[in-house]
């Protein structure tokens, strides 16, 4: 007889296989629990990671952005009125200087001689443009008082002498045309100031800028005993925008030798509608460099003829007819000096 309870064991056998059933359940379950939870900490870890790394790619960005901020530091734009101002100034050219003198007193200028105000955005970009030929004592006064000058009126500027080549007569009016080009193909000035190489300011509130309508500067000068030699007188050192240096087509290119292309240029302006703006006596007083009649730059002839023309001759002679060719471009410390060869005179 069998044992109940072993007689149990046939019937315990599909218990048996149940329990294994539920065993390989268990394992399976925990495996498949072991697997989830490898794979989840392994994913956090990676996220962890990669959220890790990512703050500091974010962090290191931030700072580059924060760097890059301050460095481009926006400018106030520089006053109506410069308070570096002085006033009346000493101008003397008894005293002897040295290029190397101007340069050591004038430490912010580049080369080329170019300057913008480190504290203010200037308000206007002002190319000066000195016609020249053999008058490098001249220019060395011109550099020595002009540098100062121009930046205690706050200019953001650029010396550009345009030297003719060669011995043929001297045509100023050619070489400031040349300058208007050659200057706006280095830096997008708006301004040009025409300058005669010999003559000085005798005050700094006579800014070298441009206006509304186009500027006189140099109204007062002592060649002609503080004064005006006649109204339309426009030449020595005058500064025109360029909107209006364009809207009178530029300079004539046909006034060969001395005279006349100030008057053209007056009447250049005149028959486009614009007048003539300048600075009282006093303010506009300046100074000349005495000096002998240049050679090859005798009176023009032809002058008298030319000026009764302007408004029949200006539309073609002038910026849109300008010919010419470089023939060096020298990068001095106090200025930028351009030779040309401005073709032959017409016979
Ligand atoms: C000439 C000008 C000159 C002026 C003053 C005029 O007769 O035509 O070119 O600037 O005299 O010397």
């Amino acid at each position: 007889m069998k044992d109940p309870l072993l007689q149990g064991s046939a019937a315990v056998l599909p218990g048996t296989s149940l329990q294994k059933a539920c065993k390989l359940l268990v394992l399976f379950c925990a495996v498949h629990l072991a697997f989830t939870l490898v794979y989840y900490v392994s994913g956090r870890e990676m996220n962890f990671f990669q959220y890790f790394y990512q703050q500091r790619q974010n962090s290191s960005k931030n700072t580059k952005e924060t760097e890059l901020e301050s460095t481009e530091v926006v400018l106030p734009d520089c006053p109506e009125s410069s308070p570096l101002l002085v006033g009346p100034l000493r101008i003397e050219f008894s005293i002897s200087i040295s290029l190397d003198e101007v340069m050591k007193t004038n430490p912010y200028v580049k080369e080329g001689g170019l300057y913008k105000p480190k504290d203010c955005k200037s308000l206007q970009k002002i190319a000066l443009i000195i016609p020249f030929r053999k008058r490098d004592e001249h220019l060395k006064y011109w550099l020595y008082y002009l540098h100062p000058i121009l930046q205690r009126q706050q200019l953001d500027y650029g010396v550009y002498v345009i030297n003719q080549d060669g011995d043929s007569t001297f045509n100023r009016a050619k070489l400031l045309n040349i300058g208007f080009v050659e200057a706006l193909k280095e830096y997008d000035y708006n301004c040009f100031v025409f300058s005669d190489v010999d003559l000085i300011p005798m005050d700094d509130k006579n800014i070298y800028k441009c206006y509304s309508q186009p500027r006189h500067l140099s109204v007062s000068m002592d060649k002609f005993g503080f004064g005006l030699p006649y109204h339309q007188y426009f030449g020595g050192v005058s500064a025109l925008s360029k909107e209006q240096f364009q809207r009178i087509n530029g300079f004539p290119n046909k006034f060969w030798g001395w005279g006349g292309e100030d008057d053209d240029i007056y009447n250049r302006i005149v028959s486009r509608g614009m007048s003539i703006s300048r600075p009282d006596a006093v303010t506009g007083k300046c100074k000349m460099i005495r000096h002998e009649r240049d050679e090859k730059n005798e009176p023009n002839p032809k002058r008298f003829d030319l000026i009764a023309h302007t408004r029949q001759t200006m539309n073609s002679d002038g910026i849109n007819s300008l010919t010419y060719k470089v023939l060096k471009t020298e990068k001095h410390p106090l200025y930028t000096k351009i030779t040309v060869d401005i073709g032959p005179v017409p016979s």
